[in-house]
């Protein structure tokens, strides 16, 4: 009988010696313990799979051109490891695409919504596709192995189902991943609102009630030196604030002597029990 291939940790040396070129590795099921600080030579790898390596514990090393990674059901790595994986400037402008086990989503992700969708407003007149990056991560005991699809959400209209995608406890990955979903998009004039959620199905192609497994999402905008992103990109209902601003007006049209003179003790109270109660309505 022919046995399959086994990798073991002296694969890599030989590997970098004899296909030093190489751009995709798949080197799923296999019986390594470390991928070391020599796999760094391999100058053109963009895609590394390493699912279902039992044994592997330890990264030491990562390509200078990784954009895929993918370690699902590594049962041996720890949050500890895998933080290598987590770098900012490893996702920054290369359109990346990680999946791994454990840990939370890095610091970097300035936007985390508990659950499993965000939400987000933007303007202009394209979807701000390239600038976004989205962290999903997943309760401890995953029933493993999940595929999840991506559902945006644009004002009310659902207008993409993604690729779907076998993921672990975290997985983040820039949208400009799934750019053709946006090309044709109808914006709105001033602020459109987008939601980002997913859906998940397990080995059977069932679907896993999100609720079930989800921890927690995370987005992060990239900000170009000189680049205005900010100011087309809310994380709050920008017509909310505005609806707050005209209750502030009314307020004050409402009460007009505070320029004239101090404002009493009530007054000066009961504008604040309203201003507190308009901001716990309207942005809570
Ligand atoms: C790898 O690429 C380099 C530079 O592109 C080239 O000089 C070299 O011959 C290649 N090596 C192999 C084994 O193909
Ligand atoms: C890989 O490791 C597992 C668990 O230690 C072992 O059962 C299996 O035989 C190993 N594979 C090979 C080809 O040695």
């Amino acid at each position: 009988m022919l046995h399959p291939l086994v990798f073991f940790d002296d694969f890599f040396p030989l590997a970098v010696a004899w296909f030093p070129n190489v751009s995709w590795l798949d080197l799923s099921g296999n019986n390594f313990t470390v991928l070391p600080e020599c796999i760094q030579q391999f100058r053109f790898l963009r895609y590394l799979y390493v699912d279902d390596c039992e044994h592997l514990r330890e990264i030491r090393g990562i390509p200078p051109c990784l954009t895929d990674f993918s370690a699902v059901n590594c049962k041996s790595l720890s949050p500890r490891s895998t933080s290598v994986l987590l770098n900012q400037q490893l996702h920054q402008g290369r359109n990346t695409q990680f999946v791994m086990p454990g840990g939370r989503i890095p610091r970097w992700f300035e936007q985390r919504s508990s659950g499993a969708s965000i939400s987000f407003w933007f303007r202009g007149t394209e979807f701000p596709y390239k600038s976004l990056c989205v962290a999903i991560l997943l309760i401890h005991d995953i029933p493993s192995p999940l595929e999840v699809s991506f559902i945006v959400t644009f004002n009310g209209n659902q207008v993409q189902q993604g690729w779907r995608n076998l993921i672990d406890q975290l997985f983040i990955f820039n949208l400009e991943r799934c750019s053709y979903y946006y090309e044709s998009l109808h914006l709105e004039r001033g602020w459109n609102h987008a939601k980002f959620s997913y859906e998940a199905y397990n080995d059977y192609k069932e679907k896993v009630p999100s609720e079930s497994i989800a921890k927690e999402i995370g987005m992060h905008v990239w900000k170009e030196e000189s680049s205005s992103i900010m100011e087309d990109i809310r994380f709050t209902d920008p017509y909310k604030m505005t609806q707050l601003i005209i209750m502030m007006m009314m307020l004050s049209i409402a009460f007009p002597n505070h320029k004239k003179k101090p404002l009493l003790l009530e007054t000066c109270i009961g504008l604040w029990t309203l201003l507190f109660l308009t901001h716990t309505l309207f942005l809570g």
